[in-house]
């Protein structure tokens, strides 16, 4: 679909969308805020696994990042020019409870409410994920201690007393599956564990945290709609035989059902043959637990990037953050998708496969789906320097072009996803930023940063975005 040309038709996208649907950005703490030891701030795992050598692409760390700390009023005027409804961004676990119990930290809780005041006064709804990968490192575990989940909703409460008068969406949990996968499998995330299938408890206990969060928003009484963010890769076996279809069963188990069946159906999904040794630990849950991360929600959030296509056997191509490098020992590996173009992290650029993914919650889950917001979609390029000195991502605007028209005409009636109710799509993201064990690597950006001076300048798809917004 590259020959589609977005770049010359906004209104026409704009008109594709459903009525009242909200267009946002996504941004996280961790990888825009910097300013990690100012404000009382605690440690993060993050902090300490960025600054271990070998663990991060470029060598690089988010003491700095984006600078937003500091820059924040920066950051919402560009908000503002962009025209955006809504903006998701991360509070800091270890700004807000510097050791991940007792108190709240008033300096880190006044930065948020800084933040709050200025995108209400800039007439931008907040939507805020409470975790968002710094889990404070003095708990000791991680999310491998059942504790974590508890500790998680005590935090979440405080936040919610602080901010539930202004934040119009929460999200507990940001992307469970690569907190398990990338930090505890494969040891390519903090905190760098590489217990491949023994990290699943770190899945449940997550998932336990999320369900103690949504009743503690609620318990708290904020004013917001309550959620999730799940990344979700449709995943394909690819090829015919039994053993590529039961790796694909497998990878499908681990990355998406796992965490979307708890959270929507209150159980979890029935085992793969032949793996049920490996995945033994789904045999053993307390009732309790599931009732309680079966918590009714107001709407799920879906991270979608790109498909998946699993082989049997070793394989694979290198990937920026180690992936598939790490995932060497398995005895399955990531299949290429030739057909597809690539973006700047290799991934396939797919969006047929958002409509494929929007189909698979609606088969799955039916009714018991709430309404659905995009919550991450996004891709990296290398800079496209023109000769003025402009940033002309043309291959961003068709990226998000593609992927929103894909995901309006899903959900229409007649669409592959026809009955879900998708309300919204967050751009990963306003800024290019620290991209994970991709370092600064992978930009990401609608703005441009230079990382020297910190200089933002936004992109031609930022100009772009903000001529589909006015044609609404
Ligand atoms: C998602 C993460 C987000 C960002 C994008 C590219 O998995 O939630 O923080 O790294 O990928």
């Amino acid at each position: 679909m590259t020959d589609n040309q977005w770049r010359h038709r906004p209104a026409e996208l704009a008109a594709l969308l459903p009525a009242g649907f909200t267009m946002g950005v996504s941004t996280s703490a961790f990888q825009i805020e910097g300013g990690t030891q100012e404000g009382g701030r605690g440690v993060s795992t993050w902090d300490a696994f960025n600054h271990q050598k070998g663990r991060i692409l470029d060598g690089s760390t988010a003491d700095v990042a984006t600078d937003h700390y500091h820059r924040y009023p920066e950051d919402v005027a560009l908000l503002r020019d962009l025209g955006v409804d809504s903006y998701r961004f991360s509070l800091s676990w270890p700004r807000i409870q510097p050791a991940g119990r007792g108190p709240a930290n008033r300096a880190g809780v006044a930065f948020y409410d800084r933040l709050l005041d200025e995108l209400l006064a800039a007439g931008i709804r907040p939507m805020a994920t409470l975790y968002h990968w710094d889990t404070p490192i003095e708990l000791a575990g991680g999310w491998l201690n059942r504790d974590t989940a508890y500790r998680f909703a005590e935090y979440t409460f405080l936040a919610a007393e602080a901010f539930g008068d202004r934040v119009d969406s929460w999200i507990t949990i940001n992307e469970p599956a690569s907190v398990t996968l990338s930090g505890y499998a494969l040891g390519v995330h903090a905190p760098g564990e590489t217990l491949l299938f023994d990290a699943l408890p770190a899945a449940h206990h997550q998932l336990l945290g999320h369900g103690l969060a949504v009743g503690a928003l609620r318990d708290a009484g904020v004013t917001g709609g309550v959620g999730i963010a799940n990344v979700h890769s449709p995943v394909e076996p690819a090829g015919d035989g039994e053993e590529d279809a039961a790796y694909a069963a497998l990878f499908d188990f681990v990355h998406n059902r796992i965490f979307a069946d708890p959270v929507l159906l209150g159980r979890y999904p029935e085992v793969p043959e032949p793996f049920e040794e490996l995945l033994s630990v789904f045999s053993e849950i307390d009732p309790d637990d599931l009732r309680t991360i079966g918590a009714p929600l107001d709407f799920y959030g879906l991270n979608y990037y790109f498909p998946t296509r699993v082989a049997a056997g070793a394989g694979g191509s290198a990937s920026p953050d180690g992936t598939a490098q790490a995932m060497g020992s398995l005895p399955f590996h990531l299949a290429e998708w030739p057909e597809f173009a690539r973006s700047g992290f290799g991934w396939p650029v797919a969006p047929e496969y958002l409509g494929v993914t929007l189909r698979e919650l609606r088969e799955r889950y039916g009714d018991a789906l709430p309404p659905v917001v995009i919550t991450e979609g996004g891709a990296s390029y290398p800079d496209a320097v023109s000769t003025d000195g402009s940033f002309d991502d043309r291959a961003r605007i068709e990226y998000l072009g593609d992927h929103l028209a894909a995901a309006a005409s899903a959900v229409l009636a007649g669409g592959v996803a026809e009955g879900v109710e998708l309300r919204g799509y967050h751009v990963w993201s306003l800024l290019d930023n620290f991209e994970w064990a991709a370092g600064y690597s992978q930009r990401f950006g609608l703005v441009h940063v230079d990382f020297a001076t910190q200089d933002r300048t936004p992109k031609a798809s930022f100009r772009w975005l903000q001529r589909v917004l006015e044609s609404r």
